[in-house]
């Protein structure tokens, strides 16, 4: 039973200079979206995967804009739905495509797909493209598609699962060397004979400037931002009990952290999580708890879906709804008021 009924309704990101703590947009993400851009002319199609827990936050919609522009067939795996309350997945769909009404959206859990599954996603995303006009390139036999997306969304789990999927077939081949970890475009695989189809894999790309505090946290939270400063742990996980206690989500937390009660404070949350997990360390010639570890590890199990599952994003896309209700209601008022005055 809850015995605590307020919590913070905003985040103090004032205290804290989190802008200095954050490596947003290294090397290799600049070079990764030219690389992308020139190579757009030999493109047939592009498959963005994201992340279904954060549907707004970390699109890269520049990237959208400048590479997709409308022209080229656009679909987009909202991954990882496993994760994400299955109450704000098909209000995720609806959210994305009345901003970008030509693209289509599925959600799946690449990591528990089964081949039957693969199957049908890929051919469904296969007939979007190959039915969609090629222009320059309708005397092109070969179809090319791009997978790319910010990291860590399952970008590379989905070209492996296609590889495995056509793996006993002639069809599957690599063509040139087999990529490492991606920070380049990775050479073409072939996964399909008639019609010829080649996917190469893309370095994860977030947008060049950081939107908005919350957003920034949000992709911290989900690792599409590595955590390199482990003094920001700490502040990370507290974000995280704030969206757990925002949304609602206290019983699995309290469960897990041995709480009697939830909190609003993570340092009572990570000293009893601590005591629990034995996490310690030496400072000073003296053991104490490792809070920092600790904070990393509540991350961790946030991300392992530990305690429960949980959108993001959901305020905004509560907002979204509550905005398109308040339209449909003036309508109605004003379709009323006109009725009447005839
Ligand atoms: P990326 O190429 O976009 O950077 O992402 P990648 O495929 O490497 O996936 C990032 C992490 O997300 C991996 O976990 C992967 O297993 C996990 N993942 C992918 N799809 C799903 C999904 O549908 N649900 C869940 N819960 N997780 C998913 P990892 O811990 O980084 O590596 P590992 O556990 O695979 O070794």
């Amino acid at each position: 039973m809850k015995q605590l009924t307020t919590f913070r309704n905003q985040f103090d990101f004032q205290s804290i200079r989190w802008k200095d703590m954050i490596r947003w947009f290294p090397g290799h993400m600049h070079r990764g979206m030219k690389d992308l851009e020139q190579s757009l002319s030999t493109v047939d199609g592009i498959i963005e995967v994201h992340d279904a827990r954060i549907p707004h936050s970390g699109r890269n919609t520049q990237l959208y804009q400048r590479l997709v522009g409308g022209h080229k067939p656009h679909v987009l795996i909202l991954n990882k739905s496993d994760l994400a309350d299955p109450n704000y997945l098909n209000k995720s769909i609806e959210y994305i495509q009345s901003e970008q009404p030509n693209t289509q959206v599925v959600h799946t859990s690449l990591a528990s797909i089964d081949m039957k599954e693969m199957t049908n996603l890929f051919g469904r995303l296969l007939q979007q493209i190959v039915e969609s006009p090629r222009y320059t390139r309708s005397s092109t036999v070969e179809y090319n598609i791009v997978v790319c997306g910010i990291p860590n969304v399952g970008k590379s789990t989905f070209i492996n699962k296609l590889r495995n999927l056509f793996a006993n077939k002639a069809s599957c081949e690599q063509v040139g060397a087999s990529p490492g970890v991606t920070r380049k475009m990775s050479e073409k695989v072939k996964i399909s004979n008639r019609p010829k189809v080649f996917v190469r894999d893309t370095p994860g790309i977030l947008e060049p400037r950081l939107k908005s505090a919350d957003e920034s946290f949000r992709l911290l939270l989900t690792n599409s931002i590595p955590i390199q400063q482990r003094e920001l742990s700490d502040i990370i996980a507290d974000y995280g009990l704030f969206l757990l206690n925002k949304y609602d989500k206290q019983r699995l937390y309290m469960k897990y952290c041995e709480l009697d009660k939830p909190s609003d404070d993570i340092l009572p949350v990570l000293l009893s999580l601590a005591k629990i997990k034995h996490c310690t360390q030496i400072y000073r010639d003296k053991r104490g708890y490792d809070l920092t570890g600790t904070a990393l590890h509540f991350i961790n199990e946030i991300n392992k879906g530990t305690f429960g599952q949980i959108t993001f994003d959901q305020d905004i896309l509560d907002e979204k709804e509550n905005e398109k209700l308040n339209d449909t209601n003036l309508f109605k008022t004003n379709s009323g008021r006109i009725k009447r005055s005839i």
